[in-house]
């Protein structure tokens, strides 16, 4: 694993990983297979690394941050399969997407089991405080996806209604990661507080980055198309700024893109894209959060772990997968 973050917590990842892998078991083989399809694809893993960073910064003696870890990581899964059955997306961390090999009805089906195993290994874990936050959370992202859903083929739609919306989808699982490890730990509350705005910031940085991918990454290392935004209809910060700040007929054309759910110009929005600027005022944007996260660490004493999220943050923007 190339990047510091994994590498300060090595032993607990895989510690976590095995737990993931011993939890998705179900005696209904269908569960089983498309749970294990998804979770054996990988992923990045930043959320339960986040866990993991966060508890061993502020020294937590125990084992509950790993299943902690995992619990976040299940929410988190049980997100992809539904998105990707409402962005009909079918290429997911380089492999068919659940809905495209399975259906959809097995993926909602499936999310659904994920999300509930989550909450049944919370109860495990027994802290009513964490149960508030990520109840809380999973509430708001499924608010989140849904306000997005409203907004889908919708040209208008302002910067800050592309915000209220990645912070519910996104940022709010990143910021509860950040919490629920500070709150398992013992922090007091300003840290805690601390703890929470790093974790929104990298989470807005984070899907302010992807929002960009979906226009100028590579399919191959993605392991996600780009262009499913734009065939969704999704008004992402890449297309309201290019909209106000093109000329007439190239914005008449993004809001019809939009309207229609049409990828066919897609060439030449991502020309549109650079040219007016809007990639770099959406990288730029990007960096400010990762700099407001790596700001809000000031707060925790030096150590590997620190370091580690300082280095997540970067990755969070400088990232091309
Ligand atoms: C994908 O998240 C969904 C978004 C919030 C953009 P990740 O990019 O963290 O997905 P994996 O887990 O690494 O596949
Ligand atoms: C992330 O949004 C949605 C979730 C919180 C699951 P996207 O729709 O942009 O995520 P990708 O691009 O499909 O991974
Ligand atoms: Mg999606
Ligand atoms: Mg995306």
């Amino acid at each position: 694993m190339p990047h510091s973050f994994h590498q300060a917590v090595a032993r607990d990842f895989e510690a976590v990983n095995q737990l993931i892998l011993g939890q998705i078991h179900s005696d209904v083989g269908l569960v089983e297979d498309i749970g294990q399809y998804l979770i054996e694809a990988g992923g990045k893993r930043l959320r339960p690394l986040l866990v993991l960073l966060v508890s061993n910064a502020l020294q937590y003696q125990g084992d509950k941050h790993h299943d902690l870890a995992a619990i976040i990581e299940f929410i988190h899964s049980a997100t992809l399969l539904h998105d990707d059955v409402v962005d009909m997306s079918d290429l997911r961390r380089g492999r068919l997407t659940a809905n495209a090999k399975w259906g959809n009805a097995p993926s909602v089906l499936v999310g659904d089991f994920l999300y509930s195993r989550a909450f049944q290994m919370m109860v495990a874990v027994g802290d009513m405080s964490i149960m508030k936050i990520l109840s809380d959370t999973t509430n708001l992202i499924s608010e989140g996806e849904v306000q997005q859903l409203i907004n889908a083929k919708k040209p208008d739609i302002s910067e800050k209604g592309y915000f209220e919306v990645i912070h519910k989808k996104t940022a709010i699982l990143f910021e509860a990661a950040c919490e629920t490890a500070a709150t398992l730990s013992g922090a007091e509350e300003t840290l805690r507080r601390q703890l929470t705005a790093y974790g929104y910031h990298v989470g807005i940085a984070f899907q302010l980055i992807d929002d960009a991918l979906d226009y100028t990454g590579n399919t191959e290392e993605l392991g996600k198309n780009v262009g499913d935004d734009l065939a969704e209809g999704k008004p992402t910060l890449p297309l309201i700024y290019a909209m106000s700040n093109s000329s007439e007929e190239q914005s008449a054309m993004i809001a019809d893109s939009i309207r229609n759910g049409d990828k066919s110009q897609l060439s030449q929005i991502i020309n549109i894209i650079r040219d007016s600027g809007a990639l770099d005022y959406t990288l730029n944007l990007a960096k400010e959060h990762a700099m407001s996260a790596i700001k809000t660490l000031d707060a925790l004493p030096d150590s590997t772990y620190k370091q580690a999220m300082i280095d997540l943050a970067e990755f969070s923007i400088s990232r091309s997968n």
